[in-house]
């Protein structure tokens, strides 16, 4: 499938049944609509330019079970992933995190909530906290958090392809459609652009905005504070390393992760947590970028990138078949993405 965006053209890759090793199912087409495919014709459906959007008109009302899907029952201690209980406060949302705290029944590590957002991560409450790769420790700066939704966040549309929010989430809800209406995480989420779209789009149980970030999450819940009318009691914020989610295994719906994959230490360890936490037939859809096209032809290239990553840490990915790669080993299935430039947006299932 297909969907034209200004001077882009975005191609839908569904692979229903199966891997599409050794041959690579992916189209690129790019401003002056080059075409550099790796797969056989056949494999690909390029259907009419608007048949994504008419994708996301859900002709079934979504089913929202808010009893079944509530925050506090999907919690785990990022520990032992044993059971949260709260201890004080109760009926968890953006709205009172401030003083809430919850405890394991299993190791009793406790954690406590802030204004903004409840930590928990294993070093809540240690107070030298020890330091991550660069590429994580940029985002925990309170100018760089500023930055990220003024301006930072939009420069990826210019110089990787990014369509930008609205288009994303139009990308992302057909890459979700069969768990709509259930929970969601917004992994990496940033200053939360995504997770507010999502809470508001009512189109979810709840949804979770995490991120390792303080000061990350501080800024979404600034931004939540002036928006009129903001749905809060869907939406909380946590503070939890990609590596550790604070999650029960096989109780999420729905794990986005947008523009985070290159920025997380270790991808297959988030992956892998990703995969865990995910219900059979949850899905993950994520962005990134990918270096690949002219670039890889260059002999240096190889050597300048595992030296930029020795020094800032991250990742960067070299291709589509990566991406599957690392899906296919966290034991997800139904490989698919679609690609603009650098950008790439890619989704997979946990298996059924
Ligand atoms: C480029 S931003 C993406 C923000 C947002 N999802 C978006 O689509 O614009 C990458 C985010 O990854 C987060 N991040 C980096 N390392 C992380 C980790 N170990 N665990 C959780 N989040 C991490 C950063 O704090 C940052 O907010």
């Amino acid at each position: 499938m297909a969907a034209l965006l200004g001077k882009h053209m975005f191609v839908f890759v569904p692979f229903p049944t199966r891997p599409c090793f050794p041959q690579p199912c992916f189209f690129k087409f790019d401003s002056a609509l080059s075409i550099s495919h790796r797969a056989s014709v056949s494999t690909v459906r390029a259907t009419s330019a608007t048949s994504m959007e008419t994708r996301t008109e859900l002709s079934d009302p979504v089913l929202i079970d808010k009893e079944v899907n509530n925050i506090e029952n999907i919690l785990a201690c990022s520990v032992c992933y044993g059971p949260l209980t709260a201890a004080a406060g109760s009926g968890l949302s953006v709205e009172s995190t401030k003083g809430y705290q919850l405890e394991c029944g299993t190791c009793k590590k406790s954690f406590t909530g802030s204004e903004s957002h409840l930590d928990l991560t294993i070093s809540a409450g240690i107070n030298n906290e020890e330091s991550m790769p660069a590429t994580t420790e940029i985002f925990r700066t309170r100018l760089v958090s500023f930055l990220y939704e003024r301006g930072w966040r939009q420069s990826f549309s210019a110089i990787l392809g990014f369509p930008g929010p609205e288009k994303e989430f139009e990308f992302i809800k057909n890459f979700i459609t069969p768990v709509l209406g259930g929970n969601i995480i917004d992994a990496s989420c940033g200053s939360g652009m995504f997770s507010r779209i999502f809470a508001k789009s009512g189109l979810f149980s709840s949804v979770v905005a995490l991120d390792y970030s303080e000061n990350m999450l501080k800024e979404c819940y600034a931004f939540i504070k002036e928006e009129e009318n903001f749905p809060k009691e869907s939406l909380v914020l946590i503070r939890a390393d990609i590596a550790r989610l604070p999650f029960a295994s096989s109780s999420i719906d729905a794990v986005h992760a947008g523009a985070a994959l290159h920025c997380w230490p270790s991808p297959s360890a988030a992956v892998a947590e990703i995969s865990r936490i995910l219900k059979p037939g949850g899905v993950f859809v994520g962005s990134t970028y990918i270096i690949d096209g002219p670039f890889s032809f260059m002999p240096f290239l190889g050597t300048q990138i595992e030296i930029a990553k020795k020094i800032i840490g991250g990742h960067i990915v070299l291709s589509e078949r990566e991406l599957e790669e690392l899906c296919t080993a966290c034991g997800m299935v139904d490989f698919r993405c679609l690609r603009n430039r650098r950008f790439v947006m890619f989704s997979a299932r946990k298996r059924s």
